[in-house]
């Protein structure tokens, strides 16, 4: 719920980001607020999961996304054109996949700017679209993971995201705590934030001892990572082992310990540093 409720103050920050992006002339309407969502957690459908993407592809993405206009690309081609993209010599992005593509012009806008869309004067470099992690819009992994699952299936594509584990009393507490006060800075302050030291040792966070019985030293994950599940290179084990760590079990450790709701808890963006952090060598 709450971090749902993290779209709250969803129509003031549409006016903010209104006033941003006023040179595409949208409107000045304020939407309706959201309406109270439910909890994502492991124990929605598919299709429910599917159809809370569309409502947020709705509220927030349609803004710019419609199809009316020009001040965004259409996606009902995307399932199809990503490859394009990401063959483009002016692709920056690291995606080899329809969902890490769309995660990726989700949260990095720029790495990627779709001919004829960029912001005014910047030659097509910079991206108009706000990383939808952040500020205004502030979508939750989980939020995020739901949009793509509702435009993989517009596109007739396999959905390939699900709804994760969540302890929704825990969740609701530490989404306060910790979503209240924005996305942290930087992966130390994500990893910090989210308490991952408590149970594991860690690059680069002085007196981060962990408690190396509960969970595995990850200061070396850069060069492990890539040898743990079959076809998962070092990026998507290590996102995988966060949002549900039950999938692969490091050895001589115990399923359950690791908390399955770092996905509802952790922004999009939160998320993404820690696993670049991970995944490179220190
Ligand atoms: C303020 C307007 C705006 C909003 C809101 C917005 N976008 Fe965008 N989006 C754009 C623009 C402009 C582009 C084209 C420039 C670029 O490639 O980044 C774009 C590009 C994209 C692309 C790449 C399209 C392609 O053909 O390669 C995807 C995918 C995308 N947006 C998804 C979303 C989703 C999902 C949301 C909602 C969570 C969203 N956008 C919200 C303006 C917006
Ligand atoms: C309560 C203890 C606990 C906390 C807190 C915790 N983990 Fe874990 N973690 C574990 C355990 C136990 C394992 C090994 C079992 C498994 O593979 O799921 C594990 C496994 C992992 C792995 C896979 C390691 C490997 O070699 O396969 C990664 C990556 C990871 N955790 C990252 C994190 C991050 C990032 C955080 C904070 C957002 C975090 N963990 C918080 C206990 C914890």
């Amino acid at each position: 719920m709450s971090t749902l409720a993290r779209v709250s103050g969803y129509a003031l920050a549409l006016i903010g980001m209104f006033t941003g992006y006023s040179y595409f002339g949208i409107p000045q309407v304020v939407p309706e607020p959201p309406p109270k969502q439910t909890h994502i957690d492991a124990s929605m459908t598919i299709d429910e999961f599917t159809a809370l993407g569309a409502s947020i592809y709705e509220r927030t993405c349609a803004l710019c996304h419609s199809g009316l206009g020009d001040r965004a690309p259409k996606l009902d081609r995307i399932g199809s054109l990503w490859r394009e993209r990401v063959n483009d010599p002016r692709y920056r992005g690291k995606a080899t996949t329809l969902e890490a593509y769309l995660r990726e012009s989700m949260v990095d806008p720029s790495v990627y700017v779709v001919q004829g869309f960029g912001k005014p004067g910047a030659a097509d470099t910079e991206s108009p679209m706000p990383d939808v992690s952040k500020g205004a819009i502030g979508l939750s992994a989980a939020e995020i993971d739901a949009v793509i699952a509702y435009l993989q299936s517009m596109a007739g594509e396999k959905v390939s995201v699900s709804p994760r584990a969540a302890k929704p009393g825990v969740a609701g507490k530490h989404a306060e705590a910790a979503g209240g006060a924005g996305s942290a800075p930087d992966a130390v302050a994500a990893l910090t934030r989210y308490q991952c030291n408590v149970c594991h040792r860690l690059p680069g966070i002085a007196g981060a001892e962990g408690t190396p019985a509960l969970g595995p030293d990850l200061r070396t994950m850069a060069k492990t990572a890539n040898t743990r599940a079959p076809g998962l290179d070092a990026s998507s084990f290590i996102r995988q082992s966060i949002l549900a760590p039950d999938a692969v079990i490091a050895q001589g450790f115990t399923p359950g310990v690791m908390p399955g709701d770092f996905g509802q808890r952790m922004r999009a963006a939160e998320l993404e540093m820690i696993v670049d952090y991970l995944a490179k060598e220190h």
